[in-house]
């Protein structure tokens, strides 16, 4: 296998005396899209949120094991260095209602108390609207507020926001339940252009989506995870008894 970016030893995550994660070891491809797929309450967001230290931000809430970027314990570096090397976009677009467009791109330096000059802030502006192929839609109106625009394109400005600290991992929760189908597909492809320059985990529902755009798949259920493997092999003739029911549709 491609040599992975970031790995999990035996993560468990737990909310209080409640096990929602039960000894998770997976190594994610670099420059793929893993899907992680699997029914509501299985911890697929749990999941992905210990792999930026979001998840400790939960009152009670903590994780066992290791989660390792590129051999570095994540646990034992800064959490705000850990979570602008791996960025993460939620399920509703979430851009800063009282911000421009502007300056909801470059958020993330200023929230780290990193000054930019006007220059390198242009820059890392229009490269990351670029990247977030919003650029051609935003580009004459960059001083209006993030939140004129439509949901589809507030998405793009979240991801647009999250590769403006140039992370080496972006963790997308479900980033299209919230918008139409044209919205979705251009999402969808855009995914696939991003898997370029940063390795994908996609949390999603949709087994459609998972079979487009993902090259491995990674399947979740009550806590465990069941079985990982590239996308086509996984769909085609999955190993597990659970991953075959959960994609005829028997649950979930
Ligand atoms: N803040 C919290 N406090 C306590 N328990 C929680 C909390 N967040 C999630 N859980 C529990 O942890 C388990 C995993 O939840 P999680 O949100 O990770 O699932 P999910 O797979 O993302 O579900 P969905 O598809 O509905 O988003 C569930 O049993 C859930 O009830
Ligand atoms: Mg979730």
């Amino acid at each position: 296998m491609e040599s992975p970016i970031i790995r999990t030893e035996n993560l468990s995550a737990y909310y209080g005396d409640f096990r929602a994660l039960n000894s998770i070891t997976i190594a994610f491809p670099q420059n793929k899209v893993t899907a992680v797929l699997g029914p509501s309450g299985c911890g697929k967001s749990t999941f992905i949120r210990c792999l930026n230290r979001m998840h400790e931000i939960v009152e009670g809430a903590r994780v066992e094991g290791k989660v390792l970027l590129r051999d570095r314990n994540i646990y034992e570096m800064e959490p705000t260095l850990v979570r602008r090397k791996i960025g993460m976009v939620f399920q509703k677009p979430n851009p800063f209602p009282t911000m421009t467009i502007y300056d909801n791109v470059i958020a993330g330096y200023k929230l780290n108390g990193i000054k930019l000059k006007k220059s390198q802030a242009d820059e890392i502006v229009e490269e990351s609207l670029r990247k977030a192929a919003l650029w051609d839609e935003v580009k004459d109106h960059l001083h209006k507020r993030g939140t004129f625009l439509s949901g589809g394109q507030q998405q793009r400005l979240c991801i647009a926001r999250a590769l403006a600290m140039r992370p080496e991992v972006l963790l997308l929760d479900e980033p299209t339940s919230a918008l139409d189908p044209v919205a979705t597909s251009r999402i969808e492809e855009l995914i696939e252009e991003l898997k370029e320059t940063v390795t994908i985990i996609l949390v999603t529902h949709n087994i459609g989506q998972a079979s487009r755009v993902s090259d491995f798949t990674a399947f979740f259920y009550l806590g465990e995870l069941v079985e990982f493997g590239p996308t086509q092999s996984l769909f085609t003739v999955p190993k597990d008894k659970r991953t075959e029911e959960y994609l005829i549709g028997k649950f979930g």
